[in-house]
């Protein structure tokens, strides 16, 4: 689409980026905190002409309506999420939000209105660094009964998702609330890859077929704080040392399958009390286990409940299972309408699947879901140096809007 602004898009996003810019390098901008607060008011200030409306749902989605010539029928959705890691990149999430803003003004620019109406929208808490599980807000969409397990959810700091849901409620007025979940006609989320294949085959865009499948769970070692002074080490109940074993034996272990498509990571690690002179009373970790066969993951979480529930001795073993997605398939028609926008930009392409998840994963549930990626620089992702040529960014702006029009019309 010749109205797509490369200036006036990488100005957009620079400027999302400074919401929760961290000095030195990277974003903090983790869900619902006040940077993402800021950032959301923002976005709605960019918006305001009669043929947008801003929503926002009991998942605290937010939504920009682009209303449609046969507006009844049911919208076309594109977007993604705008909260990063504790400390991410300035593109993961952000990319294909500002993707879809500077679809909608370079629709603006050229007086095309779609048939179907267009909607952007920024999804609460796909990453779950801070409320777990992850992709909160589009599983909530497309299962509105989810929303009650979500709500009690606590960050570290014991605020609840309840509390931080309503906050963003207050804080973006512009914003008329609107019920969780509805029918979509197609989701198509851009999003930067996160991984090496686009930039190792020289490729500028990337046909999403699918995403790999997650299981996440939540390991807690029980024992008994002590001074670290006055008790011998044989009549300890130490929960660091326990969980220390326990950690390394389930990576041997996942390491032991020799499966190159196996992802297995241990990310959090929570001491308590977390005192250099007190033997540790209480351990907590994550594991975050991919694959994208179902039946891997099954067989991994049998042996990792085995392996847990095998320790014995001093100390106390609970399992918890915070997420659990199988893999995801898109749907063929619209990987084909992603194929042919992609094909019409010229720009050399290839089909691959997802090794993240994103909100698509959900919304193939409810709609035909695609997703279209842009190459990560040396595939980094979740880290500062997080990038991505600005060619390679505005070829995925114009692809996402050829496909866009095409879906768009009934
Ligand atoms: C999402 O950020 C993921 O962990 O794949
Ligand atoms: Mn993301
Ligand atoms: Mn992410
Ligand atoms: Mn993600």
């Amino acid at each position: 689409m010749q109205q797509v602004n490369p200036a006036r898009f990488m100005d957009m996003l620079q400027r999302l980026a400074t919401f929760g810019a961290v000095p030195g390098g990277g974003v903090a901008r983790e869900a619902l905190t006040i940077s993402e607060l800021e950032a959301r008011r923002w976005l709605c200030s960019r918006f305001s002409a009669p043929h947008y409306r801003w929503y926002m749902d009991d998942a605290a989605n937010l939504f920009l309506r682009r209303a449609g010539l046969a507006d009844a029928l049911t919208p076309v959705m594109t977007g993604s999420h705008i909260d990063t890691q504790p400390v991410g990149g300035w593109l993961d999430g952000a990319y294909g939000v500002v993707a879809g803003m500077e679809l909608f003004l370079a629709l603006d620019d050229a007086g095309i209105r779609t048939q179907r109406p267009l909607e952007l929208v920024i999804w609460t808490n796909e990453e779950g660094s801070r409320f777990s599980p992850g992709a909160m807000g589009s599983s909530a969409f497309a299962d509105p009964t989810r929303l009650a397990d979500f709500l009690p959810v606590t960050d570290a700091g014991g605020e609840r998702f309840e509390q931080a849901r309503d906050a963003a409620r207050q804080a973006t007025p512009a914003a008329t609330s609107r019920a969780l979940g509805r029918p979509v006609h197609a989701y198509l989320e851009a999003h930067i890859e996160q991984g090496p294949v686009l930039e190792d085959g020289g490729f500028q865009l990337g046909i999403v077929t699918g995403i790999q499948g997650v299981r996440w769970f939540e390991i807690s070692v029980t024992g008994v704080s002590a001074h670290a002074g006055t008790t011998p080490l044989a009549a300890r109940h130490d929960a660091l040392m326990s969980a220390a074993q326990l950690i390394s034996r389930l990576g041997e272990m996942a390491a032991a399958r020799q499966d190159p498509a196996l992802r297995f990571t241990v990310g959090r690690l929570e001491v308590s009390p977390g005192s250099i002179n007190t033997i540790a009373d209480r351990v907590t970790f994550t594991i975050d286990l991919r694959h994208p066969e179902e039946a891997v993951l099954a067989e991994m979480e049998a042996l990792i409940r085995q392996t847990v529930e095998a320790k014995t001795g001093a100390c106390g073993y609970a399992l918890r299972s915070l997420m659990r997605r199988p893999p995801t398939r898109f749907d063929k028609a619209v990987i084909e309408t992603v194929a042919a926008a992609v094909s019409a930009t010229g720009a050399p392409a290839c089909r691959l699947g997802s090794g993240a998840f994103h909100d698509a994963m959900y919304l193939a549930d409810v709609c035909p879901t695609a997703m279209l990626f842009v190459p990560s620089h040396k595939g980094i992702s979740h880290n500062p140096a997080e990038d991505t040529a600005e060619a390679d960014l505005v070829a995925g702006v114009r692809a996402l809007a050829g496909a866009v029009i095409t879906l768009a019309t009934p």
